[in-house]
């Protein structure tokens, strides 16, 4: 069947080298980690960490912050194995277009963009809300329709702040990557600071009395009916998902968007120097720092604050204030301002890499993806995705909550890769592995079947609003990019030749 059709890896690594769509080779494992924890920590930990404890879990949203580290460490391990085989730019969707074929690699690079665009759009408004809050301070007050929209602020209309911040970053993006990683490590080590001031500062004020209960007994609420409520809950009639052990697994589906950013190293495989090493010592070790720091996190802020009394906007900042240290909230907030740009910024590369391999595949328009000789990045692409990111951040996401569909979009992902890997292992035995996951099948597998589990934990509304996406996705697939795809063995004006499929 032509829409499983696959392209070969040495087809994919060969087509790098077209000087039209080369990039840069130009960075590092340090580079590779430090761009990992740049995309990983941000509004998860700063944001939906307060979120999730107050609606689903309770002090126990330090256990819900382990299992989905568990899913991420399996899932990890898949991704890093098909990192350091298929070193090509495009991550998930790469890998799957040489294994499980192409309306496979369609679907993954569907959600990907979901995580990766979306992602950018959901947590810039993160941004915009403290870097309005740090305004105030100045004494600046934006026009309410300008400014944010929140509880307090129903007038917001057109997110001001996150649109500039969008165009600043995607003129940067577009720069070339060297210099954004450099940006970037001045930013992350004020994020790191910021988290380690939290954890530090915070010991001295928790009460043993708010851990007490750990895990609050199972009840209903808003989280748990209509729409709103987990889809298992639905299907298998579960206990209602607000606190108990139920909620420990529903708020490991929120807060998962707190570790969403390990894969996007590997959509940087071709920009590395030395891809098979780096990229797993890349993806594994900035997944650990984050696991260690946002258990930490969790617990100090769990302790500080009884969990039905945290802030769901700002916990960590409010947190303080109500112990009476303001300064360091205003500390916090600034911190929370330089640790969001960078998980803008790293979405966006991310985004723009995986469409950039869709072009290159011809799945998408081939002219779009051309890279620029001067600047050796896919100046189109990313102006592209700039102007999806800035109407996401700066006007939808002020009328609907998107940050559970950059949840399913991810997982969803991370299932069909962790499938594609005992797949491409019976496939081509022989291709050289730099890592390998340990006990595949097995582990593979159960990162599948941990995805999944929690994709069904997410709420039957954000199912919906999945299933129309998708739908969406065949859509084109089926009226576009099947037929024009390199592998479809039309030769394009302008273009190299199409290549054969295997
Ligand atoms: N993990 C990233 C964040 O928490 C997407 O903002």
């Amino acid at each position: 069947m032509s829409v499983l059709r696959t392209k070969s890896i040495e087809q994919s690594i060969r087509e790098t080298d077209d000087p039209d769509y080369a990039l840069k080779k130009s960075l590092s494992w340090l580079d590779l980690t430090v761009f990992g924890i740049g995309v990983i920590i941000g509004a998860g930990i700063f944001t939906f960490t307060g979120k999730a404890a107050k609606a689903y879990a309770g002090p126990s949203i330090v256990i819900s912050f382990v299992i989905a580290a568990i899913v991420c460490a399996l899932a990890a391990l898949c991704y890093a194995e098909f990192a350091s085989t298929v070193p090509v730019s495009g991550s998930a969707y790469t890998f799957s277009y040489a294994s499980l074929g192409e309306v496979v690699a369609w679907i993954i690079g569907w959600d990907l963009l979901l995580e990766l665009a979306l992602g950018a759009g959901v947590v810039s408004q993160g941004w915009s809300s403290y870097a309005n809050l740090l305004l105030g301070d100045l004494g600046i007050h934006l026009p309410d329709a300008l400014a944010p929209r929140t509880e307090d602020n129903p007038a917001g209309q057109l997110n001001l702040l996150a649109f500039l911040l969008i165009a600043i970053l995607t003129a940067l993006v577009a720069w070339g990557i060297k210099e954004s990683m450099r940006v970037n490590l001045v930013l992350v080590g004020i994020k790191l600071f910021i988290v380690l001031f939290v954890i530090f500062a915070g010991l001295a004020y928790i009460k043993s009395a708010n851990y007490h209960p750990f895990i609050p007994p199972a009840k209903a609420g808003a989280a748990s009916e209509g729409l709103k409520q987990p889809v298992i809950q639905a299907l298998l009639g579960f206990t209602p998902t607000t606190y108990g052990l139920g909620g420990i697994v529903a708020g490991a589906s929120i807060v998962f968007f707190a570790y969403i950013g390990f894969d996007v190293v590997a959509t940087t495989a071709e920009e590395a120097r030395n891809p098979q090493r780096d990229l797993p010592i890349g993806i594994i070790a900035s997944l650990v720092i984050c696991t260690i720091l946002y258990v930490a996190v969790a617990f100090v802020i769990t302790g500080m604050v009884r969990y039905d009394k945290i802030d769901p906007d700002a916990a960590l900042a409010t947190a303080f204030k109500d112990a009476g240290k303001a300064g360091y909230g205003t500390v916090i907030s600034c911190g929370a301002v330089a640790g969001l740009t960078t998980v803008v910024m790293t979405l966006i590369i991310g985004a723009s890499r995986v469409l950039f391999a869709m072009c290159r595949d011809w799945l998408l328009p081939p002219s779009l993806g051309r890279t620029n000789p001067r600047t050796g990045t896919p100046v189109r692409i990313t102006i592209l995705v700039g102007l999806v990111v800035a109407f996401i951040g700066a006007y939808l996401g002020n009328h609907i909550d998107l940050e559970e569909m950059v949840n399913i979009g991810t997982l969803a992902a991370f299932t069909l890769v962790s499938v594609a890997v005992p797949i491409l292992r019976r496939k081509r035995p022989d291709l050289k592995r730099a890592f390998t996951v340990p006990l595949s099948p097995v582990v593979p597998l159960l990162a599948a079947v941990a995805s999944l589990y929690l994709m069904l934990n997410l709420s039957i509304e954000t199912w919906i609003r999945f299933l129309v996406w998708m739908a969406a996705g065949f859509v084109i697939y089926f009226l576009y990019s099947h037929r024009n795809a390199r592998l479809a063995g039309r030769p394009k004006e302008d273009e190299v030749p199409s290549l054969t499929s295997t």
